[in-house]
């Protein structure tokens, strides 16, 4: 068996790399497929970098994506029984969980994500963007993520579940709170104890708002899975409320980034943005290069079920292996000039959505949601340029976003 990395921790999740860590992948890269990088002082985990490596990965059955209580194994020993609640909570997620559970919960959530359930929403997402730009008058200088790019996808997943949208700053502070969790590999207690609070306070809102929507039904999503289960389909009134929060999470904090993300590359980029605007119709080859120019997830995880060869290292069962969704999408063996962003590229595969059966469930949303705003932003004002310092990366290594994007529209 070859050694293909050194046991030798590399530095990646660092605050510094974090603002720009295309260098460092381009290094692991050259380096190989597999490496051992440091999480905090103390500790490291395998990762892969290789887009092909990670796509198989993504699809093998001897690897578990059930790692709600790997996440709290990183907190101090004695610290961690505080938090079974946080682990028990995430660990009814469809995201972290696996067959036969997952392929059941996710052929019930598949109904409300089909893709002309997706399709029939297009009206309202772009009646939803066109209210938020309507005020913002060319010329004037805004933050795109505080004015635009933040509220979208919260409100669009708020409708879509049938929440007032008067929730909406308590379920973006709720999000913020996990999100800090779970998107680093070395969270603190504090971070723990954060998102705790946040995930307790949202189900406690969707098992009221459950038993309300019982009595008085509509179209929304809750709606749906109450159907579902009124028809004698497996789904426990825990797994109803997770699924509930999941989505909100997922829905809002994923796709403000694709459009922070998006907008922000293209006003460094502005001939390819002029192309853009002159040719609409290549608003979904462009989408796609965004995604994977600035991938919003830059990390998942799976935890082996049993000893496995990963590159020609021998990894034991119980280890996790962390997934660099982002770096594969910069993999030289998989696209020509990863590093240079080409809205036309062709036979895209990035790994944004990531693979295999946890592929998000989300992406045709989330697509539809950053094809309208960002073509409309592009199409509306011409003249957008950067305005301001330059804008920093939110310490959430796992959930790349700016907190900030101030801009001269
Ligand atoms: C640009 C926006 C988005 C990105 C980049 C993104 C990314 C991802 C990724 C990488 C995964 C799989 C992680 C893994 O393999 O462990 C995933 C799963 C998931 N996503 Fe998304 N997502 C986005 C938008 C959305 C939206 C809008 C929703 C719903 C409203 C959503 C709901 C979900 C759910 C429920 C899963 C779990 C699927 C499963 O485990 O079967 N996502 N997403």
């Amino acid at each position: 068996m070859s050694n293909v990395a050194a046991t030798e921790k590399k530095v990646l999740f660092s605050d510094e790399i974090l603002q720009d860590p295309y260098p460092a992948y381009a290094r692991l890269h050259e380096e190989g497929p597999l490496h051992y990088l440091a999480v905090g002082s103390e500790m490291a985990v395998w990762s892969i970098v290789s887009h092909s490596e990670i796509s198989a990965i993504a699809r093998d059955p001897r690897l578990s994506a059930k790692r709600a209580q790997k996440m709290i194994s990183i907190l101090p020993l004695d610290r961690q029984p505080e938090f079974r609640e946080l682990a028990r909570l995430l660990g009814l997620w469809l995201i972290f969980m696996d067959p036969p559970e997952h392929s059941r919960l996710r052929k019930l959530l598949n109904k409300g994500f089909s893709p002309a359930a997706v399709e029939g929403l297009r009206p309202q997402v772009e009646a939803i963007i066109d209210r938020m730009l309507k005020p913002l008058r060319p010329g004037s200088e805004v933050d795109l993520m505080e004015q635009f790019a933040n509220p979208l996808p919260a409100r669009i997943i708020l409708e879509m579940l049938g929440v007032p949208q008067d929730m909406y700053d308590a379920f973006v502070a709720w999000s913020r709170a996990i999100a800090a969790f779970r998107g680093r590999p070395d969270s603190t207690v504090e971070q723990a104890r954060g998102a705790q609070v946040a995930l307790i306070a949202l189900t406690d809102y969707f098992r009221k708002t459950v038993a309300e929507r019982r009595r008085n039904k509509g179209t929304d999503l809750i709606s749906l899975l109450i159907d579902i289960e009124e028809e004698g389909e497996v789904l426990t009134e825990e797994e109803l409320y997770a699924q509930c929060v999941a989505l909100l999470f997922a829905g809002h904090e994923t796709t403000r980034n694709l459009i922070g993300n998006g907008m922000y590359t293209l006003l460094k980029h502005p001939l390819e943005t002029e192309e853009l605007r002159e040719n609409p119709e290549f608003i979904r080859a462009a989408v796609e290069e965004l995604l994977r120019f600035e991938s919003p997830v830059q990390f998942t995880a799976r935890v082996l079920k049993e000893d496995m060869e990963i590159c020609g290292r021998r990894i034991p069962k119980r280890f996790s292996v962390l997934c660099m969704l982002g770096a594969a999408n910069r993999d030289p063996k998989q696209f020509e000039e990863p590093n240079r962003l080409n809205l036309k590229r062709l036979n895209n595969q990035h790994l944004a959505f990531s693979a295999g059966p946890h592929f998000c469930i989300g992406n045709q949303l989330a697509r539809m949601e950053g094809q309208i705003a960002i073509l409309n932003l592009v199409q509306r004002y011409p003249g957008m340029r950067l305005a301001g310092p330059q804008p920093k990366w939110a310490p959430t290594f796992g959930f790349r976003g700016l907190n900030s994007l101030r801009v001269m529209l």
